[in-house]
């Protein structure tokens, strides 16, 4: 079957490098892809925005299955348009993708469906939200309810900081997005990831991870889309993962059923592991980005017959995805200055040095210019390996990103600093 996926970042590479192990993969196509993705399919420059030039180019290549990476074309019901051309598509359709599309959305189906998250107030104004703050006192957190790039969230520590943040998003920072926000409260714990795969009715566990949000060591600075990423996380233990399971994520697929929007595709769930149990933060409809290269490193089966199982509503006939027992670990090479404005153009080389010994990169803002390897966004490479233990994973990742020569970049050294303590703690 031929296959069509969207997208251009780490994540993209990752799926593009699974997707084309599949036998099932007859030629694979990417738009607009990048020159890691390039290595693996046949990169387009259709432009996803174009829902009827993007149905034209599935029927001319006789499109089996679309893969849609990014939020940005599920939010803009891009799926919806290619399955009313009729083509089978991973990803949910655009009211679905209101779990993460509007913040306010989500809090008011957990409310309906007594799914554990903080408590909170949707706002629409400026005063109003200046009077939320009042109701809830500091530490709280801030959302603007649409996209906003992973920008849109403030934990405020103090009432000034809270009311900055409510003035910014109704002073229009996030112009549409920043239309109406949500106070919420402050969660307190560790935070880990889970991803289950749905067609709207089976619901399949598909594995944990760990990100790392803020762009310096020991999690500081600011935020920024994800600096590494390890998968499993084991401080969501089984026990956690069946709570979050039965509490959090089917609750939320029967919810969306029964309201008649139907979830298809992954749900990505953020939670807080506090002392009352796991609680949720945030959904995304998509695979996170670097949490994706992380758990497909594990992944033994294969993931054509699981996207397309999800696609097609038969997920309760295949068999439960299968991962290695490995820990898998990436460590993003980002440009400087990101995550404010990345400096364009540095060059790279060494990714061959890099992958000798058993390391995997992932591309993630580059660009070929003259045949030259540079950097063309904010986070640039994902050097990604495995190891029997976070310890023994990072070691690796850490070794090949040494023998990547990228003078304009940097990375994080301490990419999975929490496990590795615990770790040394057991040993
Ligand atoms: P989001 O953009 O929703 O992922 O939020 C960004 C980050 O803000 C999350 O990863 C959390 O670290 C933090 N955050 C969001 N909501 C809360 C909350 N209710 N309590 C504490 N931290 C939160
Ligand atoms: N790494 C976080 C995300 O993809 O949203």
């Amino acid at each position: 079957m031929n296959i069509l996926l969207l997208g251009s970042g780490g994540r993209e590479h990752a799926l593009a490098w699974k997707l084309a192990q599949s036998p099932l993969c007859d030629t694979l196509w990417a738009a607009p892809g990048n020159p890691g993705i390039a290595s693996l399919a046949n990169c387009t420059g259709l432009d996803a925005t174009d829902h009827a030039a993007v149905i034209r180019f599935c029927e001319a290549e006789r499109i089996g299955l679309v893969v849609i990476g990014p939020e940005a074309p599920l939010v803009d019901g891009l799926s919806d348009s290619l399955r009313g051309a009729g083509f089978s598509v991973f990803g949910p359709s655009q009211a679905a993708a209101q779990l993460e599309g509007s913040k306010g959305f989500t809090k008011d189906l957990c409310a309906r469906a007594g799914i554990p998250t903080g408590g909170y107030e949707r706002v629409t104004s400026e005063a109003a939200g200046l009077a939320a703050l009042e109701r809830f006192g500091a530490p709280v957190v801030i959302k603007a309810d649409g996209l906003a790039a992973g920008k849109g969230v403030t934990v405020a520590m103090t009432m000034a900081e809270a009311e900055d943040a409510v003035r910014e998003i109704f002073a229009g920072r996030f112009g549409e997005a920043g239309a109406e926000a949500v106070i919420e409260e402050f969660l307190e714990g560790e935070e880990a990831s889970f991803f289950a795969i749905t067609d709207g009715s089976t619901v399949v566990p598909f594995a944990s991870a760990q990100d790392h949000k803020r762009v310096g060591d020991g999690d500081t600075g600011p935020n920024t889309g994800g600096m590494g990423a390890y998968s499993p996380a084991r401080v969501l233990t089984p026990e956690l993962e069946a709570l979050s399971l039965t509490r959090i994520i089917v609750p939320t697929v029967r919810a969306m059923a029964n309201e008649g929007t139907p979830y298809s595709g992954v749900l990505f769930l953020g939670i807080m592991l506090t002392s009352e149990g796991p609680q949720l933060i945030e959904y995304n409809c998509r695979f996170g980005d670097p949490e994706c290269q992380v758990m497909l490193m594990r992944l033994e089966s294969d993931l054509v017959e699981l996207l397309l199982a999800c696609a097609e509503n038969r997920l309760s006939s295949i068999a439960a995805p299968r991962f290695s027992n490995e820990t898998a670990l990436t460590v993003v090479m980002a440009a400087n200055g990101y995550p404010g404005t990345p400096e364009k153009g540095g060059s790279i080389a060494g990714i061959e040095t890099a992958e000798a010994g058993g390391a995997k990169v992932f591309h993630a803002g580059t660009a070929l210019v003259d045949g030259q390897l540079v950097a063309s966004g904010g986070r640039v490479l994902n050097v990604t390996a495995t190891g029997a233990s976070v310890t023994d994973a990072q070691a690796k990742a850490y070794a090949a990103l040494d023998a990547i020569d990228f003078p304009t970049g940097f990375s994080r050294r301490d990419i999975g600093w929490r496990e590795v303590a615990r770790e040394a703690d057991h040993a």
